[in-house]
């Protein structure tokens, strides 16, 4: 049978939900009710599509933009219908819509644990951003896809603070540990000059999202076998 897309409409939403549902990657909130998904689809006419096949839903695609830059979103397509073209098509589609409403980019965010997701988009030629920036998220008061009861609450003053006490605790942490890490490396190395002086935090968060996990895993068992085969060399001049 073969592959189509259209547009998508509210009608299709329970279709679209219990795919969703079933694909890996998704993040589900509330926005994704039918009232949120309605919404969605009258802001961006002309952006969403869905895959069928034989009539059956297999493949859909959330798009929209904010009059400066394209967001796609829950691009899923069936365990029957994958590797057959669908989900690209659904991806040009959209960033087709996209073009034709004169948006010149658009985004993707992709859970991290989404191995295979991250790898397709990449394979679609989607280039990772390395940010040292964070997205933070207020809540309006309202509910998704709904105009009636919103009140938008602050948080407390105090809530805040203790925040920001916490946040500027792990970045003190971190500093010292980044610090031990270049003093170690710098004797390893046998350099002896003193440390510079402490970067500003924005270039030091900057340098601490670029080391991974498992760079630092490395970086530590390279210094372990470094120390270990000094010691030796040590414990043998000793000897002689
Ligand atoms: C990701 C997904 C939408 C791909 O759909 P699909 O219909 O199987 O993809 P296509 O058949 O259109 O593949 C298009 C191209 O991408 C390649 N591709 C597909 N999945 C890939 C993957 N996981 N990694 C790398 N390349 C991949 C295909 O080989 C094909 O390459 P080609 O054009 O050079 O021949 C589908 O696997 C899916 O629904 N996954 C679960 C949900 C998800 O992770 N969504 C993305 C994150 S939001």
């Amino acid at each position: 049978m073969t592959l189509e897309i259209r547009l998508m409409t509210v009608d299709d939403y329970e279709d679209v939900y219990a795919l969703w549902s079933t694909s890996d990657g998704m993040n589900l909130g509330e926005e994704d009710s039918r009232a949120g998904i309605a919404l969605y689809l009258e802001r961006n006419p002309g952006c969403c599509f869905v895959g069928t096949e034989g009539g059956r839903l297999v493949g859909t695609a959330l798009c929209g933009h904010d009059g400066r830059r394209g967001i796609l979103r829950h691009l899923a397509v069936h365990q029957d219908a994958r590797g057959r073209g669908l989900g690209k098509q659904l991806v040009r589609a959209c960033l087709e819509a996209l073009a034709a409403a004169g948006i010149s980019k658009c985004n993707v965010s992709v859970m991290d644990s989404n191995a295979a997701g991250l790898c397709f988009w990449q394979h679609l030629g989607a280039r990772v951003l390395e940010y040292d920036w964070r997205t933070l998220q207020l809540a309006t008061g309202g509910r998704a896809g709904s105009t009636t009861g919103s009140q938008f609450t602050e948080k407390p003053m105090s809530n805040l603070m203790a925040t920001l006490r916490a946040a500027l605790h792990q970045l003190e942490q971190e500093r010292a540990t980044i610090d031990r890490q270049i003093a170690t490396l710098r004797s390893v190395l046998g350099h002896t000059k003193a440390a510079p002086a402490a970067q500003p935090a924005r270039t030091t968060m900057v340098r601490r999202r670029k080391m991974s996990a498992a760079a630092r895993k490395l970086i530590s068992q390279r210094m372990k076998a470094l120390w270990a085969k000094r010691k030796a060399a040590a414990q043998t001049k000793g000897k002689h």
